[in-house]
């Protein structure tokens, strides 16, 4: 068990404005594109969608693109320059976007949850051991007044497990019944609203199903609003355009000319309709900021040749931020804070995918857990405790020292508290070699290709002097696997994972047996000196 005490509870702040931006993951994305040609094909040619909409923005990768990238490695060597602020707020980080408003770096996605399942999972959320803050929905999930519901249960409760702020406490709400509690939402235009007036629809329409919570005296709602994707496209599984025209209430069809008749540009026009907005209609429609999601760098470049405002915030698939240099790049140059989704479903929600690249996860996870046991004295003041940290842990917790966002969707309140900042929090500052290591798991799984080299626990087994023995592995299935003969006072090397376990026999007389379950991390040896 391990206990945070407050100086480690200070650690991500005091790491964050010399840490945390982006430079670091233009050189990742540098070390990732080394290996470029593999994996770019390797990813031109798998399908890594998932069961929800885990794929490039347009659905693949261009070879032009691909050799933009490659151009672009040199550029990222010369480019360091970093301007992701980060603040804690309510005891949670926070990004401070270019308008100088603020967005939790850690949300929960509720956008394909099973309806029944979204004011449960708000309404935990938005407890003091977790603090959630940040809920990301879109208007094409149906579910926007149900984020106002869990949002207004969660508040109803929230108070009585409120942990005291500590010193990095600095937001409204610090758990005291009578300040407001500050909650984000993000939510999206859908692709059938694409154009002016039905985008200002589709924000009408928003802001009516998150009423409830908009007009509840604790809550201080605070709304992010985002084009869903540039278009409908053909070739994505779940799209349907013309169908979904067809389906169209007729007062959205009437409002504007179908986005399907210039499929090009009619982003462009919601894309004004939210800059007026947000300019100009913010007592109707207090937007916080405004922002893009799947939108690639030639759809990004456009903006510059009309925008009056560019994003604040760009919301894009994990797989873009490690294969598109080039999107990374422009959120850099136009200060866009970048927020990534399909970090788990795309990685470790999926072990089997790539055993290798998760043993490694599961190695830095170990490292990590230690680090903080090291950290850590019995009687310091705690108000967390964590068994031992997962490599969804990791890989959420590399993400967010990199400055990025994340929403990661789960239907399990268990693991709330597990995907929660406030637990990612005290995730010790990766070194060099795990953000590395990171990377290249998270690029096995997204390529399709599991890393080369295993990470194993190796245990040398010592027979004693004047006896034989017989080494039995305990099969996941409980068959007895015979491993090895060892002669008196000889030796065998087994190669193995934490928690496997062995009978070792006297040779010879079976009923005598001793049992060993491995207790040690991945990368570590034990020797094992077998006493019968
Ligand atoms: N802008 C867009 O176009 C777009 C597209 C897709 C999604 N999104 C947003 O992003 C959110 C996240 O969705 P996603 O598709 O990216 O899924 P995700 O968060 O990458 O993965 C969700 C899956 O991972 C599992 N999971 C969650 N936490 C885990 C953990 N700690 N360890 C292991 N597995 C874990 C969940 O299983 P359990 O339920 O069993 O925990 C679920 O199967 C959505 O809710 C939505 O709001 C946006």
């Amino acid at each position: 068990m391990l206990k945070m005490n407050k100086e480690n509870q200070g650690r991500f702040s005091t790491m964050s404005c010399t840490r945390i931006h982006l430079p670091v993951l233009l050189l990742l994305a540098m070390v990732l594109f080394s290996s470029c040609e593999r994996v770019t094909s390797n990813v031109l040619n798998v399908d890594y969608r998932g069961d929800n909409e885990g794929l490039p923005a347009d659905g693949r990768v261009t070879q032009e693109q691909h050799d933009l990238s490659q151009d672009h490695n040199i550029e990222m060597e010369v480019k360091a320059k970093g301007n992701n602020t980060l603040t804690i707020e309510d005891g949670v980080p926070m990004a401070t976007l270019s308008n100088d408003n603020t967005i939790p770096l850690v949300g929960l996605g509720v956008g394909n949850l099973q309806h029944y399942l979204v004011p449960l999972l708000i309404a935990s959320a938005e407890q003091g051991d977790k603090r959630i803050r940040l809920f990301d929905t879109a208007h094409s999930s149906d579910n926007e007044h149900l984020v106002a519901q869990g949002i207004i249960q969660g508040m109803d409760r929230y108070g009585n497990t409120a942990p005291p702020p500590n010193n990095n406490t600095v937001g409204k709400n610090n758990g005291e019944k009578d300040k407001k509690l500050v909650v984000h939402v993000i939510t999206k235009v859908w692709y059938t609203h694409l154009g002016y007036e039905r985008t200002k629809l589709s924000i009408k329409h928003s802001f009516e199903q998150l009423k409830e919570a908009f007009d509840h005296p604790l809550v201080d709602l605070r709304v992010h609003m985002m084009l869903h994707w540039p278009r409908c496209y053909d070739n994505i599984h779940f799209m349907n355009c013309e169908e979904d025209e067809d389906n169209l209430p007729e007062h959205i069809k009437k409002s504007g000319p179908p986005p399907l008749e210039d499929k090009k540009n009619a982003w462009k026009q919601s894309w004004r309709a939210l800059e007026d907005i947000y300019q100009n209609e913010r007592h109707l429609y207090p937007l916080e900021s405004i922002g893009l999601s799947n939108f690639n760098y030639y759809d990004l470049i456009q903006l510059d040749t009309f925008a009056k405002i560019h994003p604040h915030v760009l919301q894009i698939n994990v797989w873009s931020l490690l294969y598109d240099p080039h999107v990374v790049d422009y959120c850099e140059t136009n200060n866009i804070h970048i927020q990534v989704y399909n970090a788990m479903s795309g990685i470790v929600a999926n072990p089997d995918k790539a055993p290798k690249a998760y043993h490694h996860l599961q190695k830095i996870a170990a490292e990590l857990t230690t680090q903080i046991e090291e950290e850590n004295t019995e009687d310091s003041f705690g108000e967390l405790e964590i068994e031992e940290l997962s490599p969804a842990q990791v890989v959420l917790a590399w993400l967010i020292q990199h400055g990025v966002g994340v929403i990661p969707r789960t239907s399990r309140l268990s693991r709330l508290s597990e995907n929660s900042a406030i637990t990612l929090m005290q995730v010790p500052e990766l070194n060099n070699l795990q953000v590395e290591t990171v990377a290249h798991a998270v690029e096995a799984y997204l390529s399709g290709t599991d890393l080369e080299e295993d990470i194993h626990v190796s245990v040398t087994f010592h027979a004693p002097e004047n006896k034989d023995i017989m080494i039995f592995w305990n099969g996941n299935d409980g068959k007895k696997v015979h491993v090895a003969y060892v002669a008196p006072g000889d030796r065998f090397e087994e190669t193995t994972y934490p928690d496997h376990s062995y009978r070792l026999y006297d040779a010879q007389d079976i009923d005598i047996y001793v049992d060993y379950t491995v207790n040690a991390k991945l990368g570590e040896h034990k020797n094992v000196h077998v006493e019968l």
